[in-house]
């Protein structure tokens, strides 16, 4: 398949005017980096000396970012605690194309932030230091919630739901934002937990990794046909738009309910780095470009190659407009007859 130059660049200027709703478990990831002198003479441990520390968005909030690189304003949705890395988070995701009135978030009285600090020396890992309370929204908090986000959902073209099962999403959560969106005709698209797997009903499309698809079936997915048939028996379940099961260096693949077809997209990196956060990559860029008028299978081209470039950068990495076009041509992806 190949994607016309005209559609990618009249989809590119539609991103720019569209807004996604981004709802889920907000994390902050944060990291110490240094260098190791000596061992302590406390404990037989490292001494790190930290030059350097860094705070990023993680969770939902890497989906935020990942829009951002892209050119797509957020609404965001999402809990912090009444403390320093709230503030942090707050500030951080201001800066990644979320206006102060689309950011709408819980500050718990209870809870603290999510906070994952990773203590890094001389480009090794040291250790993590988390730092959560998974608590589910109480029922507060959910009427707190849905009193705005009828509206929120009518200014938004499309809604991502980026579970990472830290307490925001409930099942009662996930029905609402579900039937609200439908009633608006809004897709919604869900980076699922396999917990809530079966709960996602007739969203536009679901995005789990092979692993967490076979886990919600209690089976094994490597195969093509293994691939196809957990597609259809979820699809039957769910009765979603379309079904994507990402397979790690296998790339994707995608079922169409409808017309009842697979397409199975190889992967397209040429180098890999870190592959951490490349399905929020592919899940924000697929939202974004179905929600700018692509097709269900032009999305998905375009996502598996969006996941391919973040692959071959250091942490979770986001891509820009410029470097999906490059890379599409470079793989013979564009089209750029006139
Ligand atoms: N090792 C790899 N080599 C090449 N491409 C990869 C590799 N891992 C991931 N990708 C690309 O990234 C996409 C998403 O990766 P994957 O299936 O690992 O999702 P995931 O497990 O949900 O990721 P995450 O760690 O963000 O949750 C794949 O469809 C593929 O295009
Ligand atoms: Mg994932």
């Amino acid at each position: 398949m190949k994607i016309k130059k005209s559609l990618l660049h009249k989809t590119f200027a539609k991103l720019s005017q569209i807004k996604v709703l981004v709802i889920g478990d907000l994390i902050l990831d944060e990291y110490l980096i240094g260098s190791v002198e000596r061992i302590s003479p406390e404990a037989p441990v490292p001494v790190v000396w930290v030059r350097n520390e860094k705070q990023t968005l993680g969770g939902s909030g890497n989906v935020v970012q990942n829009l951002s690189s892209i050119g797509v304003n957020g609404i965001v949705y999402g809990r912090i605690g009444n403390d320093k890395a709230g503030e942090s988070l707050e500030r951080i995701l201001l800066s990644n194309s979320v206006a102060k009135e689309d950011l709408v978030l819980l500050k718990s009285k209870t809870l603290p932030t999510i906070l994952k600090t990773r203590i890094i020396a001389s480009h090794q890992q040291v250790c993590r230091v988390d730092r959560e309370e998974i608590v589910p929204l109480t029922e507060a908090e959910e009427a707190t919630i849905l009193e705005t986000l009828k509206q929120k959902i009518k200014e938004s073209s499309a809604v991502i739901l980026s579970d990472y099962d830290k307490g925001y999403l409930t099942p009662s959560l996930i029905q609402s934002v579900i039937s609200l969106c439908n009633a608006e005709e809004k897709i919604v698209t869900v980076d699922p937990q396999v917990s809530h797997f079966f709960l996602y009903q007739n969203i536009h499309i679901m995005t789990p990794n092979h692993h967490e698809a076979g886990k919600a079936l209690g089976k094994k997915l490597a195969s093509d046909s293994e691939i196809e048939s957990a597609c259809r028996e979820i699809s039957e379940r769910i009765t979603p738009d379309a079904m994507m099961i990402t397979r790690g260096e296998k790339g994707m693949s995608i079922y169409e309910r409808k017309t009842n077809t697979f397409y199975h997209i190889p992967t397209v990196a040429k180098e890999v780095f870190d592959v951490t956060g490349a399905g929020d990559t592919v899940i924000t860029t697929y939202t974004a470009f179905v929600a700018s008028g692509m097709s269900i299978k032009e999305a998905a081209l375009v996502s598996n190659v969006s996941a391919g470039i973040v692959v071959g950068k250091l942490g979770a990495a986001t891509v820009t407009q410029p470097e999906i076009e490059d890379a599409l041509r470079t793989l013979g992806y564009l089209d750029e007859e006139v």
